[in-house]
């Protein structure tokens, strides 16, 4: 048997309503923010992510999914959602949109990484964009967002990290610090992180390996070499997350695995999912928007991963309503009567009644078996008797009941059977 991809899953009724109920509370909570969707391609020229992500970086190094089109254009599955909506941004003028332009987006990305439980090669993030305003107070309102949508989900055990990783200015002094307090523990240091050193030499901070992590316990942080204008930037952002009351843990050695941050940048951790707790990763981006040819536009945003959320959902036991929408089943024996009976199906559907008919030949009581198991309603029998009488007899499955329908009023009789009773199902 053929079996699908390593990293990938198969999303199943049974768990598609899930994702249904959680991608609603998305939309819903964006609209209401302000957020327009943008859908972008799920395959770009590799150099996007090159240039966006960056060269240094785990993804574009060893993660990414590329290959040769026949017309020998180097093409990437996106690993993330930033660097297109930038680029959508730049190709699409919207610049010329009024600013700040609140973007949302959902939808798979895919990165060959070690698989475990949390992490897959191919997974699905919501995320938002914000373009055009380096206010501290766009970093507080992406931070409320998510927020926000996982309260609505009643998600429990969450912690927002929250860092500033400086900016051009200031971070290169920085590097230079690290570097030098580095240098004489450099051979101690794990594989990757020696050749971190040269490329990209914070992310040793938030290296896995313990041995690494006590090697620079106290290595200079980029917090305490903020220049001015990022501290402002950090003390309002953390004054306005206050003011909303969002609990938050300043963690200055959190540094994002993308090489686009600048100042803000945010985790928000869960308990209970495993190693992969980052439900949420985000920060600001003033500079990739130039750096992918466009204007100079300041960005901030996050991501959220959609199969990190149903794992905390389950290890929570909260539990989503999934209500069961067909409310008809026609159930027509022979076959004049089943003709009769898609008729009536069809009339039943053109007026919005969800409604369904017995497709496998079952008999009367296969299919009143058949309504049971699927908490359908009503059943609606049309059988010689009922066509030589002009009626349906309906039958309510919850009070036990049944009576004939003359059929000319029978769709005018269900639908206000179904507003009776649609409050007490
Ligand atoms: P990221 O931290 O790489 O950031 O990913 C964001 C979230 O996607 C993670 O916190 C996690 O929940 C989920 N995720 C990432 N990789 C996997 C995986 N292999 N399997 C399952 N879930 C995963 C970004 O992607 C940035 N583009 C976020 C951003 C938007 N920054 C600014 N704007």
């Amino acid at each position: 048997m053929i079996k699908r991809p390593k990293g990938t899953q198969d999303i199943i009724p049974g768990v598609i309503e899930k994702w249904h109920f959680i991608e609603e509370q998305i939309k819903k909570i964006c609209s209401e923010f302000g957020y327009q969707e943008i859908r972008t391609p799920i395959f770009e020229y590799t150099e996007l992510f090159q240039r966006g992500v960056g060269e240094s970086t785990d993804i574009v190094n060893k993660e990414m999914y590329t290959f040769w089109d026949k017309g020998n254009r180097s093409i990437t599955l996106r690993p993330e959602g930033t660097a297109s909506v930038c680029r959508a941004y730049v190709e699409n003028k919207l610049h010329g949109s009024p600013k700040p332009l609140k973007l949302y987006y959902l939808g798979p990305m895919f990165r060959y990484e070690n698989t475990q439980a949390g992490r897959y090669r191919q997974f699905h993030q919501f995320g938002c964009e914000v373009l055009g305003s380096d206010d501290p107070l766009v970093d507080a309102e992406v931070i409320s967002l998510v927020w926000e949508l996982f309260r609505r989900l009643s998600l429990k055990y969450l912690e927002v990290h929250i860092n500033s990783v400086g900016c051009q200015t200031c971070r290169a002094e920085y590097r230079k610090l690290l570097q030098v307090f580095l240098e004489e523990r450099r051979n101690k240091l794990c594989r990757d992180c020696q050749s971190r050193f040269e490329r990209n030499p914070m992310r040793i901070l938030d290296c896995k390996n313990t041995n690494c992590q006590s090697l620079t316990t106290d290595a200079p942080t980029t917090l305490q070499n903020l220049c001015e204008e990022c501290q402002e930037h950090f003390n309002r952002v953390l004054a306005l997350l206050t003011a909303s009351n969002i609990p938050y843990k300043i963690n200055p050695r959190m540094v994002r695995g993308l090489d686009y941050y600048q100042k803000t940048a945010f985790e928000i951790m869960a308990e209970g999912i495993g190693a992969q707790s980052a439900i949420c990763g985000g920060g600001r981006y003033d500079r990739l928007v130039e750096e992918i040819g466009g204007p100079s536009t300041p960005g901030i945003g996050f991501a959220v991963g959609i199969e990190r959320i149903i794992a905390l959902l389950e290890n929570q036991n909260t539990n989503i309503a999934t209500t069961k929408e067909i409310k008809v089943l026609v159930a027509a024996i022979g076959e004049n009567p089943k003709i009769e009976g898609f008729k009536l199906l069809t009339q039943l559907r053109q007026c919005g009644i969800s409604a369904l008919m017995d497709l496998t030949g079952r008999g009367l009581k296969g299919q009143m078996k058949y309504a049971d198991r699927e908490k359908i309603r009503y059943v609606l029998i049309l059988g010689d008797d009922e066509l030589a009488e002009d009626v349906v007899t309906v039958k309510d499955m919850i009070l036990g009941e049944q009576e004939k329908i003359p059929m000319d009023s029978i769709i005018k009789y269900m639908r206000n059977e179904i507003d009776k009773t649609s409050c007490s199902d």
